[in-house]
This record gives structure tokens, C-alpha cells and sequence, in this order.
């Protein structure tokens, strides 16, 4: 069973000290950065653009996850490429033409991910999934860091789980929002492969031990 991969939500971070806290993430178990991109328009917060992305990557040893929610993604994702993403995540709300923008990102050479809402039901990827290097639940409706996991998400990442290994696809399965020790367990039994973690790790007492944490929990089998 491959091991989980965690990737922090720079979006919980300290802005102020931004450049630290990329360092911090450098030397910890964690995998990805996570960065959250929001447009005011497909989600009601902005975060911020490419610029600080770049600042990012300047200083990060480890891949640039970018979660696109922003409307029409077709029209920025090749800046956010050029900025330094490796894994640039569309939302499948946000455009007419997602099978499209897939092939365009393979095209670019950044591995491609299609994110859902918490309304979105899985089905809607049938005809996607073998084309998609990840595909991101969010179980949050997203926006804002620090929200409660939606636990609806579980039946969710079982069914998503059950199409990947039935079609015997590398797709994986990230989950964004309300992720922490708390529910890490279940989150990856149901059959995820990449834990987004924002609050519990940046706005613990130690992000080093909560990293830690989150990557060294074991799981044998799936409870799909
Ligand atoms: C929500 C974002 C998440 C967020 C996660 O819109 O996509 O990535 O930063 O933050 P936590 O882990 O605090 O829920
Ligand atoms: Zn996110």
C-alpha cells in the first residue's frame, strides 16, 4: 500500500513570514505545498496570483500543488505553470470544457487534477478518470481555511476509490478542508492518497510533529 502524501495549505501560513515558513515545510515530511488560488468570483475570498507563487517556488524544495478556484482556469493556467506549478488542480464547476483543459495541461507538462464541491457527485468524472493524475474532493465548500469536514466526504472517496481500483487507474485522491489527526484514519481507509492540511498544521503548537503525525499513520487495508 503506497504511503500518503501531505501536503500543507500555505494558505494557513504566516504571510508575514512566508519565506520561514516555506524553509519549515523544506525540512519536514511533507510532500507538496498546497497553495489555494481564489478569484473572489468562483469562491467569495481572494487569496492571491502568480506573483507569490513564483516567490514560492524560488524558495521551495518540494512540488507546487495549485488549487485553482477561479472561474474560466483555461484563461491562467498556463501563468500558473510559468510561475512554478507542478500540479495545477481545475475546478470541474468552473468550466464548459474540462476533458479540454485536461489535455492541455498534459500538453504543458504539469500533472493534471479536476477538484469537486461538496455537491458535485463523483459520477461526474466517468469520463475523465483516465485521463486525471488526481482528482481533489473538497470537504469543505471552498474559500476559506478552517472550516469542519464534511463527513459526507467518506461515501464519496469509497466510491471514487471503487471506480480507480475496478478501472485499475493511477488517479489519485486528494482531500482539501477540515483534514487533521482527528479524522486523518478514516480519511485514508475510505481510500485517500494525499491529505491537505492547512489549520492543523500551521496553527498548531508544533507544524514539524503535526507533519509527522499525519504521514506516519498506517493503514492496511481500505474500508471500501
Ligand atoms: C479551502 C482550501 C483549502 C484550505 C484548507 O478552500 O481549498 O486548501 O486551505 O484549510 P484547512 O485545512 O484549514 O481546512
Ligand atoms: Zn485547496
Amino acid at each position: 500500500m503506497n504511503k500518503q502524501l501531505i501536503a500543507p495549505s500555505i494558505l494557513a501560513a504566516d504571510f508575514g513570514n512566508l519565506d520561514r515558513d516555506i524553509e519549515m515545510l523544506n525540512n519536514t515530511q511533507a510532500d507538496w505545498v498546497h497553495v489555494d488560488i481564489m478569484d473572489g468570483r468562483f469562491v467569495p475570498n481572494i487569496s492571491f496570483g502568480q506573483m507569490l507563487v513564483k516567490q514560492m517556488k524560488s524558495k521551495s524544495k518540494l512540488p507546487l500543488d495549485v488549487h485553482l478556484m477561479i472561474v474560466d482556469p483555461e484563461r491562467y493556467v498556463d501563468s500558473f505553470k510559468e510561475a512554478g506549478a507542478n500540479i495545477i488542480t481545475f475546478h470541474l464547476e468552473a468550466t464548459n470544457h474540462a476533458h479540454r483543459l485536461i489535455q492541455h495541461l498534459k500538453s504543458i507538462g504539469v500533472q493534471a487534477g479536476v477538484a469537486l464541491n461538496p455537491q458535485t457527485s463523483v459520477e461526474q468524472l466517468d469520463d475523465l478518470l483516465e485521463d486525471l493524475d488526481m482528482v481533489c474532493l473538497m470537504s469543505v465548500n471552498p474559500g476559506f481555511g478552517g472550516q469542519k469536514f464534511i463527513y459526507r466526504t467518506l461515501d464519496k472517496i469509497r466510491k471514487l476509490k471503487a471506480k480507480i481500483i475496478e478501472r485499475n487507474l493511477k488517479c489519485m485522491i486528494e482531500i482539501d478542508g477540515g483534514v487533521g489527526l482527528q479524522n486523518a484514519e478514516e480519511i485514508l481507509k475510505a481510500g485517500a492518497d494525499v491529505l491537505v492540511a492547512g489549520s492543523s498544521v500551521f496553527k498548531s503548537e508544533d507544524p514539524e510533529l503535526a507533519i509527522e503525525r499525519l504521514k506516519s499513520i498506517e493503514i492496511n487495508n481500505f474500508d471500501i
